[in-house]
C-alpha cells in the first residue's frame, strides 16, 4: 500500500520508474499506468495494479520515431509514413518486436504496439529515461478510462505511489491502433486519429477490422470494456426514455441529440463539436455513473471522424455488449 501522491514532478515520477515501480502519467488521450517496458517485474506490477489479465498486451511508449528501431524491426514504409504524419499523437502502430521487449508486454505476440504520446510532461519524462514505458490506461480493468489525475486517484489510490498530474487529457479517447499486413493498413481499434485522417495520408489501402469478437487480435476489443457500474444503453433517446419510464435515467446527449427530461442530463457538446465530445466523454460517463441513476441512456453520434471512436466506446460500455 502507498499513500498515493498527485504531483507535477517529472523527476519524482522518473525516480519511481527507475526503481521499477509504476506511476500514472498524463497523455493526450487518457492517463496511462506506466512502468519500465524492459523490466518484467515492473510490467507485472502494471498488470497487478490494474487487475488486468496477462493475455491483454500493453502499448509501449517512447519519445520519438528514432527510438522505434531499438524495439521493433522490419518496419514497413507505410508505418513510417503514418508515424511521420501523426506522432507525437494518438496513433499506435503494431510492429514486429525485438527480443528486448519481454513477451509479457505483448502477451506472447510477435508484434509490439508502439506510440509516441503528444503530452509535454509525458515526452519530458520519456526523454530522461533509459527505457520506454509500457502503459495501459490507468483504470482498474474493465472500467471507464481516466482523463484526469483525480479519475486515476479514484481507481488506484493506495495501489501506486505517484500520479503525474498533467491536467485533463486534450483528446479524451485512446489512440487508434493500426496494424500493417501485406502492405495494407488495418485499423484494429478506433481512436483519436480517425479513419478519414489516415486515408488522407496513406498511400496504401486502409481497412477497418475492429469487430473480432470471438478471437480478438487486440484483446481490448473484449466484452464489458469502458463499462460503467450503472447499466448503460445506447440508441434513440426518446425510445430509451420511454422504455425506462419510471426509472431514474441519466441521459448522455450530443448537440441537438439531447433530452432535458432525464433524472440527470449531460451533453457531450452543446455545440455538437465532436472533438469537445471526445474530451468530455469519459468524465461524463463517470459523472453519469455516480449521479444515482438506475440506468444511463446515451445517444450515438454521427459515425464520422472521432465520432466513430466515441460511438465505439459507448457501445462497448453498453449492457448489450456485456453479454458477449
Ligand atoms: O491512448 C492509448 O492508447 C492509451 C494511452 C495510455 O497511451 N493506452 C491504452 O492502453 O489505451 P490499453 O492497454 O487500455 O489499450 C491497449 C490496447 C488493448 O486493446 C491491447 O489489447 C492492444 O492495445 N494491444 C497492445 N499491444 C498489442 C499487441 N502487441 N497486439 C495487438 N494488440 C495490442
Ligand atoms: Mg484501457
Amino acid at each position: 500500500m502507498y499513500t498515493t501522491i498527485i504531483g507535477e514532478s517529472v523527476t519524482e515520477a522518473a525516480d519511481w520508474l527507475n526503481s521499477g515501480k509504476v506511476v500514472a502519467i498524463p497523455t493526450e488521450t487518457v492517463y496511462g499506468l506506466a512502468g519500465n517496458a524492459f523490466n518484467e517485474e515492473a510490467v507485472l506490477r502494471i498488470f497487478k495494479a490494474k487487475n488486468r489479465p496477462h493475455f491483454n498486451p500493453l502499448i509501449v511508449h517512447t519519445h520519438s520515431l528514432d527510438m522505434v528501431a531499438a524495439f521493433a524491426t522490419d518496419i514497413p514504409d507505410a508505418a513510417v509514413e503514418l508515424a511521420r504524419a501523426f506522432w507525437p499523437g494518438p496513433l499506435t502502430l503494431l510492429l514486429k518486436k525485438q527480443a528486448i521487449i519481454p513477451d509479457l508486454v505483448t502477451a506472447g505476440s510477435d508484434k509490439v504496439a508502439i506510440r509516441v504520446p503528444a503530452h509535454p510532461l509525458a515526452l519530458s519524462l520519456l526523454g530522461r529515461l533509459a527505457f520506454p514505458l509500457a502503459a495501459p490506461s490507468a483504470n482498474p480493468f474493465g472500467y471507464v478510462s481516466p482523463t484526469t489525475a483525480a479519475h486515476v486517484h479514484q481507481g488506484l489510490a493506495g495501489v501506486i505511489p505517484y500520479i503525474l498530474n498533467g491536467g485533463p487529457s486534450g483528446v479524451g479517447v485512446e489512440s487508434t491502433i493500426v496494424d500493417i499486413d501485406d502492405n495494407k493498413l488495418i485499423i484494429r481499434r478506433k481512436g483519436g486519429i480517425s479513419l478519414e485522417m489516415i486515408r488522407a495520408v496513406a498511400k496504401v489501402e486502409v481497412l477497418q477490422r475492429t469487430h473480432a469478437h470471438e478471437h480478438p487480435v487486440a484483446p481490448g476489443q473484449l466484452k464489458s470494456h469502458y463499462a460503467t457500474l450503472t447499466p448503460l444503453y445506447t440508441g434513440n433517446l426518446p425510445e430509451l426514455l420511454n422504455r425506462f419510464a419510471g426509472s431514474r435515467i441519466a441521459v448522455i446527449g450530443f448537440g441537438e441529440l439531447a433530452e432535458a427530461s432525464g433524472y440527470a442530463n449531460f451533453n457531450l457538446s452543446e455545440k455538437a463539436d465532436t472533438d469537445e465530445a471526445a474530451r468530455n466523454l469519459f468524465r461524463v460517463m463517470r459523472e453519469a455513473d455516480a449521479c444515482g441513476a438506475d440506468v444511463i441512456a446515451a445517444a450515438l453520434l454521427p459515425e464520422k471522424g472521432i465520432g466513430a471512436a466515441i460511438n465505439d466506446r459507448l457501445k462497448r460500455a453498453s449492457v448489450v455488449n456485456k453479454a458477449w
